[in-house]
């Protein structure tokens, strides 16, 4: 588990490491959005099984660099990479379905995403995956690492470049296999659920319809009247509703931590008890990790696991220390914390290097995905509402630009949305599990007869789309 872990981390890592040298930093701790966490839980061995390479082929298309612009760099091609199944595809005019990668390789996604598969046979659909650009393999030229660091490329990383990407290559699919006619669908989860709906809107010639699994269109510029702390409120109703005690022990404890960080020999007693793989040099160091967390295990509640559970399972059966109650706290979050990654010779601060999802994902969200998530004042965590002004200086210091924070709204929409789509949009399904923690910026409501909400309540980040598992409750089951 801690390989995933770390993989979640990203804001807070990029940030320490950007401005390890500057005392006042700020972290810039935007919960990462990815249906399958970039890695296949080990708790779901079966799902690796069951992907055959052979049933799929792997294609590279000569992408453009840039789309909107007619200058010499515009045309640098690159290499993007795209997987078809053609196991069920009745040939053309039989429906394809186009999975539409987000901040990671698709690798997993083939695996992972069982959606598609399942779907496939039904309408004898062709199974298309793509991946995104500056992901996985499709790096415009050099190194992953170069191309991040260099300003001018990377400012050619954005959802709109990477929506007409997919546009390219369905076109350039429909035509390589004479399938003109065949209706798409696009498929996403999370941010590349984002990408599906807004795709639909902007591209209504190439894709008949979307399926928007756990996207949060709405987290943007104050268009949900929704606090900023919508997303620790709900993390906040998963912990409530697993257990109260556990909750209870989670909210005492931050002020605990602060109360034993600022006495003497504070800081090295808690870096002993939570095990830190160095020395903690600041409270909120732990706080964050925690923060962290406790949002992953809420946000990706699924079975077989329950993470949530396992964390309160952790904190509740811990056994009462006599040493007073500050202590009693602590041993109960540790043991919450040893519960859900397991056995490990160490926890937090870990020493990795950043994952190319939060090394991506850091620069998305600080240039166009701005997604203000606060903490609210009645939640189990401290009080922390979004700055954005903080935001923006923390993105410019370590981009050299700020984020455009209204962007989103301005290009795709989201304002009034029901007034706005019920006019000219259609065939887009927006579902949402209401155990994640992004549920509290998604389409919750039905917009028309063919844009539909659909709801889960038991429901975690992107579950409906992923693999079956046996252990799947059967409210999930179809
Ligand atoms: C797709 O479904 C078929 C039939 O159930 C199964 O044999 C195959 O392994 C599945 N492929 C993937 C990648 O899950
Ligand atoms: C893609 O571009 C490369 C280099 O310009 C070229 O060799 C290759 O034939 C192109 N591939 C396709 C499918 O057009
Ligand atoms: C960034 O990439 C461009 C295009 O390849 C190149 O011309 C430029 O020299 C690079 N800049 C740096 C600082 O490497
Ligand atoms: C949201 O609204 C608040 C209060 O009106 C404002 O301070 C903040 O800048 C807005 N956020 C964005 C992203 O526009
Ligand atoms: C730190 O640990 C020492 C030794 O166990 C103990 O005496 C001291 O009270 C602790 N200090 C704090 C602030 O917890
Ligand atoms: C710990 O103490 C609390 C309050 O005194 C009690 O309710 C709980 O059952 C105890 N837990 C264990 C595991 O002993
Ligand atoms: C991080 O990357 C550096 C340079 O690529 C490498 O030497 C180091 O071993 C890596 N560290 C970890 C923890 O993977
Ligand atoms: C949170 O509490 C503070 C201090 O009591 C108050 O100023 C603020 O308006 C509250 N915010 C919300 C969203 O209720
Ligand atoms: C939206 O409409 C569909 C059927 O048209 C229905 O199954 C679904 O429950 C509705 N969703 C909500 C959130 O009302
Ligand atoms: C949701 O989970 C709770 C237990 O956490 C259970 O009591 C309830 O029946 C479940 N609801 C559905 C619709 O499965």
């Amino acid at each position: 588990m801690k390989h995933s872990m770390f993989q979640w981390l990203l804001i807070l890592c990029v940030t320490v490491v950007l401005t390890v040298s500057q005392a006042s930093a700020t972290r810039i701790d935007v919960p990462r959005l990815s249906p399958t966490r970039g890695v296949i839980r080990e708790q779901r061995p079966e799902i690796l099984k069951t992907g055959s390479s052979e049933e799929f082929q792997t294609f590279y298309y000569n992408q453009t660099l840039d789309h909107f612009n007619y200058r010499p760099e515009s045309y640098t091609k690159f290499q993007q990479r795209y997987v078809m199944n053609f196991q069920y595809w009745g040939g053309p005019n039989a429906p394809i379905l186009a999975y539409l990668g987000a901040e990671e390789s698709i690798d997993n996604d083939l695996v992972g995403i069982g959606f598609l598969n399942y779907t496939a046979p039904r309408f004898k659909a062709l199974q298309v995956f793509i991946e995104h650009r500056y992901y996985g393999q499709s790096i415009p030229f050099a190194s992953r690492e170069e191309v991040m660091k260099n300003a001018s490329i990377r400012g050619y990383f954005s959802s709109a470049q990477a929506i007409a990407d997919y546009a390219q290559i369905l076109l350039h699919i429909k035509k390589e296999w004479h399938a003109q006619h065949s209706p798409v669908i696009v498929i996403g989860g999370s941010y590349g659920g984002m990408l599906a709906s807004w795709f639909r809107l902007k591209y209504p010639h190439v894709a008949i319809g979307a399926l928007a699994s756990s996207a949060p269109i709405l987290y943007f510029d104050n268009i949900t009247l929704t606090p900023p702390g919508g997303y620790s409120s709900v993390v906040t109703k998963d912990f409530k509703e697993a257990s109260k005690t556990c909750y209870q022990t989670i909210r005492n404890s931050w002020s605990v931590i602060d109360d034993v960080a600022s006495q003497p020999q504070g800081l090295a007693n808690l870096s002993q008890k939570f095990k830190t793989c160095k020395p903690l040099a600041k409270a909120s160091e732990l706080k964050n990790y925690l923060n962290d967390l406790y949002s992953e295990a809420a946000q990706y509640n699924q079975p077989p696991e329950y993470p949530v559970t396992v964390i309160c399972g952790g904190i509740d059966e811990a056994a009462n220390s006599s040493s007073g109650n500050e202590d009693d706290i602590l041993n109960k979050i540790f043991a919450g914390v040893a519960a859900y990654e397991g056995n490990e010779p160490c926890y937090v601060n870990p020493s990795s290097n950043l994952s190319e999802t939060e090394i991506g994902w850091e620069w998305q969200t600080c240039s166009e995905l701005v997604i203000p998530i606060g903490t609210g004042n009645d939640t189990m965590f401290p009080p922390s509402p979004f700055d954005l002004s903080n935001f923006e200086s923390e993105c410019k210091r370590n981009y050299g630009v700020p984020p455009r924070p209204h962007w989103i709204t301005s290009y795709y929409g989201g304002h009034d949305i029901k007034f706005i789509l019920q006019r000219f949009g259609s065939n887009i399904i927006f579902s949402n599990g209401l155990r994640d923690p992004y549920s509290s910026g998604g389409v919750l409501e039905n917009i028309s007869k063919s844009i539909v909400a659909v709801k889960t309540k038991n429901g975690s980040h992107c579950l409906d789309i992923l693999t079956a598992s046996k252990t799947d409750p059967q409210w999930l089951e179809f």
